[in-house]
This record gives structure tokens, C-alpha cells and sequence, in this order.
């Protein structure tokens, strides 16, 4: 659970429309329940035929409402204490309605009385998220309206078609809820991430790589962008969907790649967080073609630039934060890589430690800083040690 949500104590209007994605408002209602948030649904007659009230009501702790004359005046109490409208799933009749401004169920109506943040997370056919029609009313919602809309992802859908149209990923949806309310301290400065491991190749098939997921490097980057950065964020390759909300986005493969981009961008960065774990070593010869099978290998590889003291080296060099994923408890080794590659700032983890490491969505870190500061970071979401991460960052900027 999320330790310093944004969204404690927030009341938040759910609104449920009628899509086979339904079900996952349950999930949904219950993570935003996690976050301490007080939350209300409201469901269209089309979503009863997906999903039941009394799912949302032991999901939210509240009696949903299912229409518009339930209770006098619903819509526009509800409206006038709820500090974020969200729709998910929102079907293209229901985006539709609202851009169009009619009013005839608990949805609509609540969203013509409402004045408030509203976040549409859309779920239908490709086609149909496609179709001009629906893009007009979708544009006006969110251009004129001011909506936000939590893109949906490509894959295979209920329907049976394959293209963009699945409702965003719950985490997603909770992060944009989350963002809603975040405090805009970054606003004005620019924010360069690096994220995930390198790959470095040996032949056509073979690559050397790490355990890293990237998911502490996206974690900073859409905590700072949440936050107001204007973020550019260079990944290695990962598994997971690139944040929602930064400036840029650079898919690099190896170091020498990683490197390279850092370098072209950081004179514009006021702020280099190096999350990433490039790779140390890459083979001395990249084969041309698939090695044959043989009873022993023998690779020869040779170090990588490291991009962190090439940066440190250049006159003009942004506030610089490094990462020192260690195996052990000890947080000698971490300072001495602060000293050697002249950062401001480094975020010390032992990866021996369960939960706090490679591919989990947690972590516990010591954030040293050059002065002599630290700050013990126990055990929380990637997400919430981000945020503390640039607590610290701005709190040096600003001393
Ligand atoms: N780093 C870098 N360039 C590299 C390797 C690492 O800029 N070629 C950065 C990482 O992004 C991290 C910091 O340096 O912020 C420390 O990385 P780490 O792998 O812990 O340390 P190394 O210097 O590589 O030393 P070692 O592998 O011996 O621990």
C-alpha cells in the first residue's frame, strides 16, 4: 500500500459504464480504497449487465448508484463534494454523452453539475476508438472540457479484434488519480532519468544483461513529470509501458547507446537521476553470426564508458543523483562511487534484501548526500521511494 498517497482522504466519484472492462472497476474501486481514499460509484444501466452493485459496494464500502432518480438531488451533491471524477471504463456512448453534454443518467448528469479534475479512462472496439466521430467528441472532452484521458493499451480484446481499445491497466488509472492531486514543486525544471539494464550483444541471438526492470527509473520519471518536471526519460530494454506525462521518451539497447544519449541531453538537464544499471562489460567482438555449440566458450569482454564520470568530467553538469545497487548492508561502497563520479547524490539499496531490488515493485533505500546528509527510506512502493528520492533532490536545490 502506497504510504504517502496523495489520494488519502479524497473523494473521489467512480463512474462505471457498460463495458466487458466493468469487472475491473472492482479492482479499481479497491486500489483507490487502498489508497485511503473515500470513493462513491456511480454505474450506468448498460454496466448492470456487466457487473453487479454489490461487487462495487464490498469493493468501495459504499451503496453504488445506478441511476439518476435513486436519490433527490444525487447528482448534484455528489458533484459538488467530489474532488475527482473518473470513468473507467468509459464506452464511446458515455465519452460521447458527456462531450455532447446531455444529461439523462447518474454519469452524464454528474458530469454536467461537476467542476472538477475528470479522468476517462476509454474501453471499445478498435474501431470504434478510431472512428472520427468518436475522436471529435473524445478531442472536445478533453481539449474544450478539459478532461484527461488515460490512453488505452493495444493487445487482444473481448470482442475478439486486436488494436488499441483495452482499458488502461488499473495501476495505470491509480497513478493518474494520484497525479490529480500532486503538488506541482518541479514545475519549471528539467529532469533527466535513466532507467533499466543494456543489453550488450554477442551474436545475432546472444545478448549480456541484468536483472534490472527499469521500474525504479519510471517510477522517478513519472513521479517528477507528476510533480511538473518537463522529464526526459532514456531506457535501456524493459518489459513495462513507459510512463504517462513525460516530455521524452529515448529507447536505447546498449551503453555505448545509453551514453550517447545522455550525453546529447544533459546540457539541458537541470536534474540527472542515472537509475539505469548499463552494463559493465561488452564483448571485445560482436559475431556476425550464431555461435555453434561447443563444450566451452571463451568471451572476451572489455569495460564500458562510465557514463557517470564522463558527465561529472564536463564543465557545465546538471545535479547529479547515481544509484549503487549493492549486496550487502554496508553503504561504504556506495560513497565511494558518490566520490569518484562527483555526484551530488546517491541512492544506496542491498539487493539481497527481499522485497527491495530487481523486478518488485518495492524497495528500501538510503539516500546519501554529498554534505554528509542521509535519510534512512524504508521498505514502500517504488512509487513513494521516488518521491522521497526527489524530496531530497529538491531540498538541496532549494538550500
Ligand atoms: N553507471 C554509469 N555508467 C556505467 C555503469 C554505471 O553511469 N557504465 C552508473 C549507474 O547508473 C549508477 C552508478 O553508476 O547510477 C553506480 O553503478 P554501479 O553498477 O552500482 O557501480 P559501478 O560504478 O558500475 O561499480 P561496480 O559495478 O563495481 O559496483
Amino acid at each position: 500500500m502506497a504510504k504517502r498517497s496523495p489520494l488519502k482522504n479524497k473523494n473521489l466519484l467512480l463512474g462505471v459504464t457498460g463495458s466487458v472492462a466493468a469487472y475491473k472497476a472492482v479492482e479499481l474501486a479497491r486500489r483507490l480504497k487502498d489508497e485511503e481514499a473515500d470513493v462513491r460509484v456511480i454505474m450506468t444501466s448498460a454496466s448492470l449487465n456487466f457487473i453487479t452493485p454489490l461487487s462495487l459496494e464490498l469493493a468501495s464500502g459504499r451503496k453504488p448508484l445506478t441511476s439518476l432518480l435513486e436519490e433527490p438531488l444525487a447528482h448534484v451533491n455528489l458533484a459538488a463534494s467530489a474532488d475527482l471524477f473518473i470513468v473507467a471504463p468509459a464506452t464511446a456512448n458515455t465519452i460521447s454523452r458527456m462531450a455532447l453534454g446531455v444529461a439523462d443518467d447518474i454519469i452524464t448528469a454528474c458530469f454536467l453539475a461537476y467542476k472538477g479534475k475528470t479522468l476517462v479512462a476509454p474501453a471499445m472496439n478498435p474501431a470504434m476508438y478510431t472512428h472520427p466521430a468518436f475522436g471529435r467528441n473524445l478531442d472536445f472532452l478533453k481539449n474544450a472540457l478539459g478532461a484527461i484521458e488515460i490512453a488505452p493499451e493495444e493487445g487482444p480484446l473481448a470482442c475478439g479484434a486486436a488494436g488499441i481499445g483495452r482499458m488502461a491497466a488499473v495501476e495505470r488509472i491509480v497513478e493518474a488519480a494520484r497525479d490529480a492531486f500532486a503538488g506541482k514543486d518541479f514545475q519549471g525544471r528539467r529532469v533527466l532519468v535513466t532507467a533499466g539494464p543494456t543489453r550488450e550483444q554477442i551474436d545475432p541471438v546472444r545478448f549480456i544483461s541484468n536483472r534490472s526492470s527499469g521500474r525504479m527509473g519510471f517510477a522517478l520519471a513519472r513521479a517528477a513529470a507528476a510533480r511538473g518536471a518537463d522529464v526526459t526519460l532514456i531506457s535501456g530494454p524493459t518489459a513495462i509501458e513507459p510512463p504517462s506525462g513525460i516530455g521524452k521518451f529515448i529507447r536505447v539497447e546498449t551503453a555505448a547507446q545509453m551514453g550517447k544519449a545522455v550525453l546529447e541531453e544533459v546540457n539541458d538537464a537541470g536534474v540527472l537521476i542515472m537509475a539505469a544499471a548499463p552494463a559493465d562489460f561488452t564483448p571485445e567482438e560482436t559475431f556476425t553470426e550464431k555461435i555453434s555449440k561447443s563444450d566451452t566458450l571463451d568471451l572476451k569482454l572489455k569495460a564500458t564508458h562510465d557514463i557517470l564520470l564522463e558527465v561529472s568530467r564536463r564543465r557545465k553538469r546538471p545535479f547529479t543523483v547515481g544509484f549503487a545497487a549493492e549486496t550487502g548492508s554496508g553503504t561504504g561502497r556506495a560513497e565511494g562511487k558518490m566520490k569518484k563520479k562527483g555526484l551530488d547524490m546517491i541512492v544506496f539499496n542491498d539487493v539481497t534484501r527481499p522485497g527491495a531490488g530487481f523486478d518488485c515493485r518495492t524497495n528500501a533505500v538510503t539516500i546519501i548526500e554529498r554534505g554528509g546528509g542521509r535519510r534512512e527510506i524504508p521498505m514502500m512502493d517504488k512509487e513513494d521511494v521516488a518521491n522521497e528520492i526527489l524530496d531530497s533532490v529538491l531540498q538541496l536545490l532549494n538550500a
